[in-house]
C-alpha cells in the first residue's frame, strides 16, 4: 500500500465543483471556485463547506454569515479556473470570469446567471477545522434547472467534478 500523506483528501475526490458566492457586511460581492462540501443533515437541511481561513470568501461569510452554492455547466470551465485562482480582494472576478448575477430569494449573496444548481445558506456555525473554517449552514432554498436533475439525479455529463490539482472531468 502506497501511504499518501498530506495527499490523503484525494481518496475523498472527484467532488463537485461550485462557484461559492459570499457578500460582506457593507455589500462587497465575492466568488471563489470550491469542492470541499458535503450535506451534513437532511432534516433539518443542512450542508458543511470548508473554505481557507486566508480566503477573502471566508472573510466575508465570517461578516453576513451567508454564501450560496452555484453549480455550473460544462461551458464554464474557464471561469471555473479564474475564480480558483485570483482572490477578490485584488479582483473583481465576475467581471473578469465573465459571470452575471442575479437576487437570490432569501439572502442577500448573488446568484450566478447560466448556474444549473442553487443552494443559499445562512451560517448557524464556523468551526475551527485548520487551516480551513468548516461552515455548518442551514439550506434556506435550494433549486435545480430540471433538465438536467431527472428524479433527483443528475443526468450524466452535466457535473464538473474537480478530481483535484488541475483535473475536472463531468460526470
Ligand atoms: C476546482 C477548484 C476547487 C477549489 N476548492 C476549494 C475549496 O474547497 N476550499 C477552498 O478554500 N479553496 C478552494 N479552491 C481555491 C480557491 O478557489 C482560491 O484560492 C480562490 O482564489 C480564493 O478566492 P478568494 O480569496 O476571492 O476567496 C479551489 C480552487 C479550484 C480551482
Amino acid at each position: 500500500m502506497k501511504n499518501l500523506s498530506e495527499n490523503f483528501y484525494r481518496l475523498l475526490h472527484p467532488k463537485i465543483v461550485f462557484f461559492l458566492t459570499s457578500v460582506g457586511k457593507n455589500g462587497r460581492i465575492n466568488v471563489m471556485s470550491c469542492a470541499w462540501a458535503t450535506p451534513a443533515s437532511e432534516e433539518p437541511p443542512k450542508i458543511i463547506v470548508c473554505v481557507s481561513k486566508e480566503h477573502y470568501t471566508a472573510e466575508l461569510i465570517l461578516e453576513t454569515g451567508e454564501f450560496a452554492i452555484n453549480i455550473p455547466q460544462k461551458s464554464m470551465e474557464k471561469a471555473i479556473w479564474i475564480c480558483g485562482s485570483k482572490s477578490g480582494r485584488k479582483a473583481d472576478k465576475f467581471k473578469e470570469a465573465g459571470l452575471k448575477i442575479f437576487k437570490a430569494h432569501t439572502i442577500s449573496a448573488p446568484l450566478i446567471e447560466g448556474c444549473i444548481g442553487f443552494l443559499e445558506c445562512k451560517v448557524q456555525s464556523a468551526i475551527d477545522a485548520g487551516e480551513c473554517y468548516a461552515f455548518l449552514a442551514d439550506v434556506l432554498k435550494s433549486s435545480v434547472e430540471e433538465k438536467y436533475f431527472v428524479k433527483n439525479l443528475w443526468i450524466s455529463e452535466s457535473v464538473p467534478m474537480h478530481l483535484g490539482g488541475r483535473k475536472i472531468v463531468y460526470f
